[in-house]
Formats: C-alpha cells, structure tokens, sequence
C-alpha cells in the first residue's frame, strides 16, 4: 500500500472515506461495510455494537435499524455518535465522528428494499431487542411474517439513520510500525487535515 498523504484526503475528505470503503469492497475483504457504532443517550453511558453501512457517499454514512432499539433511542436522545471500520487485509482503519440525521421515510423504503428477501421478512416479525422465551418463538414469528401479504417498503417503525461526519481519521498500516494517520476536521466549509502519530 503506498503511503498516506494529506494531499490524498485534504480536498474530499468524505469523498476518500467512500473511496476506501470502495476499494475494500473491490478486493473482496470480509464484511466490508460493517462499521461499529457507538453511541450515548442522557444517561452519558456507552454502548456499542455494529451496523452495515447501506449508503456511503458525499452526505456520509447510512444505516437501517429498528426504531425500537437501543441504538435508536440513544440516537434520539443524543445525536452525537463515534462509528469505526477496519479492514484486516489492508491494514486500513477509518474512524467517523459526527451528527446523524434521520433519512426521509422513501430513503429508508429504496434501502430495505435491497435487502434481502429473508431479512427483510424478520424485520416484520420482531422489533429488535424485544425479549423472547425461546428460539422457537423466533421461528413462529418469522413463519407467520413469511406466510403474510407484506406491503412494500420498511416496517413503520424502521428509521434509516446519516452520520454526517465532523471528523474522519484514517490509518493506514506500515510494516515497519510508520503508520500513517490522517485527522481531517471540519472547520467552517472546508476541511483541515493533520497528521498524528500513530
Ligand atoms: C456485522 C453485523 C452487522 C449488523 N448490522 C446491523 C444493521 O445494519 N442494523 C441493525 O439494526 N443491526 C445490525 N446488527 C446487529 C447489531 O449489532 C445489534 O446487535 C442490534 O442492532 C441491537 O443493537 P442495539 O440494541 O444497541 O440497538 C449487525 C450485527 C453484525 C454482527
């Protein structure tokens, strides 16, 4: 992997985050679109977990999940939130700070609509995080939203949610411990991007 430079991220700092989510996705490395988000509702505590990224490009990244999550309460409460992606085969790490912002009802319809059949029925069956007894319940559930006439588009309650990036930090491997690590921060309508130690 060639170096790092700033000039490579300085003019579209998002537009490289797309570019290397691209490129990961390209070279077949393993779930390269899955991101760990961590959040923090009132309470100030954090939690984490991971999401697949369903949209990346100049407004930031994207996700789907069920409004009834934990992710999706502490998002409403606090919309401030920290995601970060790795990818192994290419020694490559992206961290992402910044603000989500709910996608429009018909955004969220287009993207459940590419999911797959299996998945999509699941997301009828359940809301996410709900308790269960057993694993059987799971089966009938998901049975009895199969055996259903679905209407088009997402569950009501699924929401889509934007992170729209105030900071993105890219680290790119060196096998001889030079790591590059680029911060680009937003500062008025532009971007400033800095090199830290690694
Ligand atoms: C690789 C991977 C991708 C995942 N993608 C999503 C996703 O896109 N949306 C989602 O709601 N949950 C996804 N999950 C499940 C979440 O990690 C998590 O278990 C679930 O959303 C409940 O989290 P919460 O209670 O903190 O909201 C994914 C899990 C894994 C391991």
């Amino acid at each position: 992997m060639p170096p790092l430079l700033p000039e490579h991220v300085q003019a579209d700092p998002v537009g490289a985050l797309t570019a290397w989510v691209d490129e990961a996705r390209a070279s077949a490395q393993p779930q390269p679109t899955a991101m760990a988000l961590a959040t923090a509702g009132l309470d100030g505590r954090p939690s984490v977990r991971m999401v697949f990224l369903r949209e990346w490009g100049a407004t930031g990244v994207g996700w789907l999940t069920d409004g009834h999550s934990g992710k999706a309460r502490d998002i409403s409460e606090r919309a401030d939130v920290a995601g970060v992606l790795f990818w192994p085969g290419l020694g490559r790490q992206v961290r992402v700070e910044g603000t989500v912002r709910l996608m429009e009802r018909r955004e969220v319809n287009d993207l459940f609509a590419r999911r797959r059949p299996e998945t999509q029925a699941a997301a009828w069956a359940w809301y996410q995080g709900e308790p269960l007894d057993t694993r059987a319940d799971l089966i009938r559930r998901l049975a009895a939203a199969r055996a259903d006439d679905l209407p088009p588009g997402a569950p009501p309650a699924w929401v889509g949610h934007r992170l729209e990036p105030r900071s993105i930090e890219f680290w790119q491997e060196d096998p001889d411990g030079l790591h590059d690590r680029l911060l680009a921060r937003r500062s008025g309508t532009g971007w400033t991007v800095r090199r830290l130690a690694p």
